[in-house]
Parts: C-alpha cells; structure tokens; sequence
C-alpha cells in the first residue's frame, strides 16, 4: 500500500507536544507533508524557537512514522512562530506577549534576569523588547551599555533604543538615573502608559518588563493598563526571600496577572579554579516554595561574577558566549522554561494556575 500524506497525518496525531499536551494535527503545528518514496519530509512549526522539548518531539515523530510501512527516512524542517496572548492584542497591536519579571523585594536580580531574558530570546531568533518599568531605580540602561544614549522622537511617537538585538526603553533615557525617584502616583501612571501607547515597538514576540522591587504603583498600574502574558517572580534560596516571593506572588493573584514561573537567582556559587559548588543560601528553596503554591520553578541561576561584571559593563552577551558551561545551560534553561510557559498558556485557551497560596 503506497504510503499517502493522509496517512502520516492520522499517525502524527499520536504525537503529543510533551508541554502543550495536546497532539501535534491539532496544535496546527505541521505546516507539510512530503512524500518520496520511503523517505518523508515534514515541516514542523514550533511554539517557541529555542523549544526545550525540540529533540523529545523529533524522536517521537520518528518512532510513530516507522511504525509506518515502508518508511525509511524522517527529515524536519523546523520552523517557530510564537504564538500571541489573545487579550493582549487589543492593548498593544502587534506585540505578541508581554511578560513581568517581579519580586517582594530589592536586589535579587530582576533586571538582571530581566535582561538575560530578553537577550536570551533575542538570541533564539524572535523580535524581543525590553521595557524598564523600574521608573524610581532605573537600571536597565547601564546594564545594556546605554547609559548615556537618548531615544530620538518621531512625531508623538518615541523610538525605542536598540541594543543586543533587543528593542530599549527606560525612564533612565529620559532623565538623569537620579532625578528617576521622585514620581508619584499619577505620574507613574502617565509614565507607564506613555511607554505602553507612544513608544514604536512595532512586532515583538516577548516585551519583557522589568519591575521594581515590591508591589506598589507600577505592578498596579500595568496590571490595570496592559493584559500581560504573566509574570515571572525572581527570588534568593534564603527564607526571608521565599516570604518575598509568596508576598509577590499574592499580588500577582490579586491583580490577576497569571503566574508563569519562580526563578531562583544566586542559588549557588561555582568556584571557577577547582568547579566545587557551594549552596551560600540554601540552594532549592525556591524550587519548594514552587511546589507547595503549585507555580511551575523554571530554573536556577549561580552567583557568576561574569554575570556581575557584564551587568556593571553593559555587556549582557558575555553570558552567552564567554561564561562557564553550566552557567551558560543555566541560564538558556530559565529563559526556554519562561518561553515554553507563555506557549503553554497561548495554547490551553484555558485560564491561569489555580495557586495554593494559605
Ligand atoms: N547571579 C548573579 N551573579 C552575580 N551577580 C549577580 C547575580 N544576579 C544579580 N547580580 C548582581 O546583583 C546586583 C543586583 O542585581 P539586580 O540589579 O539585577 O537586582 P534587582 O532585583 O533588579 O534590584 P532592584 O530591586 O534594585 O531593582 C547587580 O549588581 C547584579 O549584577
Ligand atoms: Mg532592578
């Protein structure tokens, strides 16, 4: 019996996307089916380019497509198209999913987290921006290197700075870093909304919004203007931090921003001359403080000083290119989970975790 598309078809309907849970026909995610003699070429679609779970859905074609008479040979062309928060568009038209990087507390490395994603994304080949929102203690033009740069304006429009292939905007390209601290209610909101509504993002697939610490005006005022994908909490393995991050986490549920994920930052420190880790703070907290609310841990970042050094230098590519291995498959690990879980929540139609927050 010669071998028919219609039938590759039926048999990649027992292929399920490990992540998204459904089958690959009805994810809408095979975009060709060619046929020659045993060999079958297919063209593949996934959520997010840089998919952690490519390789597993590659072996699990190949085993259900043998199990097709005379089949010889698998060949995918991969391609990405990430796919876009539905309540998102009206807000923002043409950015496809924005993401908040919070935390209880200051200090704990949400903006550098916030750029390792941004750069991380960039890197795996989508449109990515990165919006400073942190209007008291912008910090976000110094670790990109663009302390002293000014956006330029088109019209009403402000164009937004670029930089490792991200897109820029922050307060601290408007104003001296420390003139940024006097803002008062109405004046963030305006801020906010103007760098929502007048800044020339044109096509992201992520805008990434790097939050100050704790849970005043800005986190509201967004909650309340923008219809975000999620929000990511950045939190330390110490106790006191873990508190922080059930504290953001609860203000998240209330202002009804999904949860896509904690990050645990500055879990362990890799001695560079002899690779001996030490856990300073209690490595894995925040992987327990994930499990017991019921929020998906997307990953650990080691106290690095490349990772320090880069942020001071505003060289955010050394951790992609120069730094050890294991902080290198950190910290891609965190930024793939982080993508996967906006994919995760595009695809289900469904609403967001139901937290276990007492
Ligand atoms: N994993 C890490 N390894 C080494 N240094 C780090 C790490 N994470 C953050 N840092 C450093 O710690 C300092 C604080 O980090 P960062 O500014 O990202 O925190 P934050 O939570 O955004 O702070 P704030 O609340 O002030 O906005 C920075 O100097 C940064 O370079
Ligand atoms: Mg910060």
């Amino acid at each position: 019996m010669a071998l028919t598309a219609e039938a590759v078809r039926n048999a990649l309907q027992n292929v399920m996307d490990p992540e998204l849970g459904k089958d690959l026909v009805s994810l809408e995610m095979i975009k060709e089916i060619g046929i020659d003699g045993g060999r079958i070429g297919l063209g593949v679609e996934l959520t997010t380019p840089g998919c952690p779970m490519k390789d597993k859905i590659k072996g699990d074609i190949e085993q259900e497509l043998k199990k097709l008479p005379g089949v010889r040979d698998v060949e995918i062309n991969w391609t990405a198209r990430v796919r876009a928060t539905p309540k998102l568009a009206a807000a923002m038209p043409g950015v496809k999913n924005a993401i908040a990087i919070g935390a209880g507390k200051g200090g704990v490395g949400k903006s550098t987290i916030s750029v390792l994603t941004a750069v991380g994304l960039a890197r795996d080949g989508v449109k990515v921006g990165l919006l400073d929102a942190d209007v008291y203690g912008p910090s976000i033009p110094k670790m990109v290197g663009l302390e002293f740069e000014r956006p330029t304006v088109n019209g009403d429009r402000i164009v937004p700075l670029t930089a490792h292939g991200i897109k820029l905007m922050s307060v601290g390209f408007l104003v001296e870093p420390e003139k940024a601290v006097v803002w008062r209610g109405p004046m963030v909101h305006g801020l906010l909304q103007q760098f929502l509504r007048q800044v020339e993002w044109g096509e992201l697939d992520y805008l990434i919004v790097d939050l100050p610490p704790g849970t005043g005006d800005v986190p509201l005022t967004l909650a309340q203007s923008l219809p975000m994908t999620g929000a990511v909490i950045v939190c330390t393995p110490q106790d006191v931090a873990l508190l922080d991050a059930i504290k953001a986490l609860k203000m998240f549920q209330q202002l009804n921003v999904d949860i896509l994920g904690i990050v645990e930052n500055m879990s362990y420190f890799r001695a560079p001359d002899t690779g001996k880790e030490y856990d300073l703070f209690g490595r894995g907290g925040a992987r327990k403080a994930a499990e017991k609310t019921g929020v998906p841990f997307l990953g650990e970042l080691p106290i690095n000083i490349s990772i320090r050094e880069s942020g001071d230098a505003g060289t955010p590519t050394v951790n992609f290119e120069k730094t050890d291995e294991a902080t290198r498959t950190a910290i891609t690990t965190f930024v793939r989970n982080i993508a996967g879980q906006v994919s995760i929540r595009n695809s289900s139609g469904e609403p967001g975790l139901e937290l276990k927050i007492t």
